[in-house]
């Protein structure tokens, strides 16, 4: 088995072995445009196992600057870790898994982090190789009942002034850990990834100022909602009740990961939290520092861990 970086293999390979086991269209094109866009992509973009020219195992990194209370932290992040289902269980994912270790750990990074869920099969082989649950992620359901004419003066735009949203968020997260340094492009980043649900933004003004903004997708009558953002708090029901008056939605969903100060948030203007499977998982690469270690050096305990759907690889 050799392990081959992507522009060694045959980009057609690498989609093929992405829609059988994610149903994901990683197609060359998308491969140019995330790399033009996303810099935190290393070079060699990902890594395969390649046995007689088959492409048979992916994993993918990216690096991210991360906020925890010793400073600023670069931290690897691990995607697209998949196997043909015909080459599955014969130690290619643990194979790769290892040399991303290495890879991180030769650019002297400390800490790898993943998203999973806990009812798939990865989460042995995460847990194997020394991978922790760090924090978890929720689900927030809330009905929306019929609503009486509001006086709010809020009001909702699409339109994005140049860095208007990277402004608001470093406003929002000032004082948290985690993921909190974001690109001026990562709209555009997370759009480039197309994994993940598109994401319409609405910006809330107050007059003319912009108080926050929210990503959603609208399926049907269910607004999901991937990221509020209201520096101030306090203006959060009302953003909340600007977006129902306007959408319309029966149900509004938001997903949260770990976060106390969201869940405390969302929780006083009726989105019921729901526990998921799905976990955010990390690995000390030194082997030095207990999970509780870690996770008080991103303050999770006191709710002060930052990190929401959109910041997922
Ligand atoms: C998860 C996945 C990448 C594993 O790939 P693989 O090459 O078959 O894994 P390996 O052979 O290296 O297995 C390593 C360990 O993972 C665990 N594992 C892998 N497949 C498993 C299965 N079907 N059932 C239970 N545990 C399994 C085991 O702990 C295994 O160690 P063991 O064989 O010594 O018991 C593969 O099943 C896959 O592509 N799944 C679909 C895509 C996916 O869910 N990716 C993860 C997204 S987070």
């Amino acid at each position: 088995m050799k392990i081959l970086e992507y522009d060694e293999v045959g980009g057609d390979q690498v989609l093929e072995l992405n829609v059988r086991c994610f149903g994901w269209f990683l197609s060359p094109n998308e491969v140019k445009n995330i790399r033009k866009v996303d810099k935190r992509v290393p070079e060699y973009f990902a890594f395969y196992a390649v046995e007689r020219n088959e492409v048979l195992s992916q994993v993918g990194i990216v690096t991210v600057d991360t906020e925890c209370t010793s400073g600023k932290e670069k931290v690897g992040f691990i995607w697209g870790v998949c196997t043909r289902p015909d080459a599955a269980r014969s130690g290619l994912a643990m194979k790769l898994m290892k040399e991303a270790h290495d890879r991180l750990s030769g650019e002297n990074i400390r800490y790898s982090f993943l998203v999973t869920g806990k009812s798939l099969v990865a989460y042995n082989l995460y847990n194997e190789l020394g991978y922790k649950d760090f924090a978890s992620s929720y689900w927030g359901l809330r009905e929306c009942k019929s609503l009486s004419k509001s006086n709010s003066k809020i009001t909702l735009s699409s339109k994005i002034k140049n860095n208007e949203l990277v402004e608001i968020f470093t406003k929002y997260s000032k004082g948290l850990y985690g993921f909190v340094h974001r690109p001026e492009n990562f709209l555009q980043v997370r759009n480039a990834w197309t994994w993940m649900p598109q994401s319409k933004v609405h910006v809330f003004k107050d007059k003319k100022s912009s108080i926050g903004y929210a990503l959603v997708g609208k399926e049907k009558d269910i607004l999901k909602i991937r990221e509020l953002c209201c520096p101030n708090k306090k203006d959060i029901s009302r953003c909340i009740r600007a977006l129902e008056l306007k959408l319309k939605p029966k149900y509004m969903l938001s997903e949260w990961t770990a976060g106390i100060h969201q869940i405390n948030m969302l929780g006083q203007i009726g989105f019921k939290p729901l526990g998921s499977y799905a976990t955010l998982m990390v690995k000390d690469l030194k082997q030095k520092h207990s999970i509780k270690k870690i996770q008080r050096l991103y303050g999770v305990k006191e709710g002060k861990f930052q990190m929401t759907p959109v910041d997922e690889y």
